[in-house]
């Protein structure tokens, strides 16, 4: 059993000291942990992948596991990055893609509540149709695949379960991982092989370095902020432009990369939204910490690449 005492602030507000990260072995879960070390104690949590030595196995579907360890550890805020992230996945296993997104959601937004913990949980661009692009948090969702389908049902069960909550959504992370490929790793990879590869020219998006993001993560803590924001990188670019940018910034062969449009997909199962980019003006007028430009962004991947 682990106990401490649970301190208030002068405004009666509880201090955050103790942080739980689920999917803490995913990318932006990583690197919230690494962010968040040395200002808080930092539990992180994964299900099949241990990636930190003091990380304790949940299975956030598992709802008796997750209310036990949630009372047990007590944190003062939950981060809630878990999530099944494959978006084609989660149109052909639409059961896996509820379990996870939905209910275990559910489980860790009703297990924050009982210990009156905060939950920041991380959403997503998907949200969102993609007619118009530069959406705000004004903007109606109206997501056109499963995926989003479940990322918005997560929102809407933190609002229902939870009064201390803040809802993030985000846009194309990217950054190193141990093992785990995201679109910029699997460009540099594909070009350092020399591979040619098709990329749409039609598909826009406001890409996110996850150590930014998760920097802006641990700020919006710090201020205690409440509600829903848009926290995505700071430049809406197209896949094609974005993989050009990243051959450039990594010294790669850009005429590998050939541009396709959406319609010429084969791959993709789940239908994408065209133009999903977000508008992040209301979060960057409370923080220190910007959103990154594309350049900005690669430039810090870059230099982190042998750390
Ligand atoms: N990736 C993007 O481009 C993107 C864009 C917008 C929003 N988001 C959102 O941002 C968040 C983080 O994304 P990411 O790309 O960093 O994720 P990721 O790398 O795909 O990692 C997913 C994490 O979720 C964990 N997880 C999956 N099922 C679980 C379960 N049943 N119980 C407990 N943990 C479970 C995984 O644990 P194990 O590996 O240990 O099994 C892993 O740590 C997600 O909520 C996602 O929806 C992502």
């Amino acid at each position: 059993m682990v106990t401490r005492s649970t301190e208030t602030n002068i405004s009666g507000e509880r201090e955050v000291g103790r942080i739980l990260v689920t999917g803490a072995s995913g990318l932006l879960g990583s690197r919230i942990v690494k962010a968040a070390k040395g200002n808080y104690e930092v539990i992180p949590l994964h299900n099949t992948k241990r990636l930190h030595p003091n990380s304790l196995k949940l299975d956030i579907t598992r709802r008796k596991e997750t209310f036990s360890l949630f009372k047990n550890i007590k944190p003062d805020l939950t981060i809630h990055t878990a999530a099944e992230t494959n978006v084609d996945k989660c149109e052909t296993r639409r059961e896996v893609a509820w379990k996870t997104n939905v209910k275990g959601t559910r489980n860790v937004a009703k297990a924050c509540s009982e210990i009156s913990a905060k939950i920041v949980y991380i959403s997503t661009d998907y949200v969102f149709k993609g007619e118009k692009g530069l959406y705000t948090e004004e903007d109606k969702p109206s997501p056109i695949n499963y995926y989003g389908i479940t990322k918005l049902e997560g929102e809407n069960q933190v609002r229902k379960l939870c009064k201390n909550y803040v809802i993030l959504r985000t846009s194309v992370l990217y950054g190193w991982h141990s093992w785990k490929q995201n679109f910029a790793t699997w460009v540099i990879d594909s070009l350092k092989q020399k591979k040619k590869i098709s990329i749409v020219q039609d598909h826009f998006n406001t890409p996110t370095l996850a150590d930014n993001l998760a920097e802006i993560i641990i700020e919006t803590v710090k201020r205690n902020l409440q509600g829903l924001y848009h926290a995505s990188g700071n430049q809406r670019i197209s896949r094609y432009e974005f993989a050009q940018q990243i051959a450039e910034a990594f010294d790669l062969n850009q005429s590998l990369i050939k541009p396709i449009k959406t319609n010429n997909m084969t791959s993709w199962t789940a239908k994408r939204p065209k133009d999903s980019s977000l508008d992040t003006n209301k979060i960057k007028k409370l923080l220190d910490i910007k959103p990154l430009d594309i350049n900005e962004g690669l430039k810090r991947m870059k230099e982190s690449a042998h750390l």
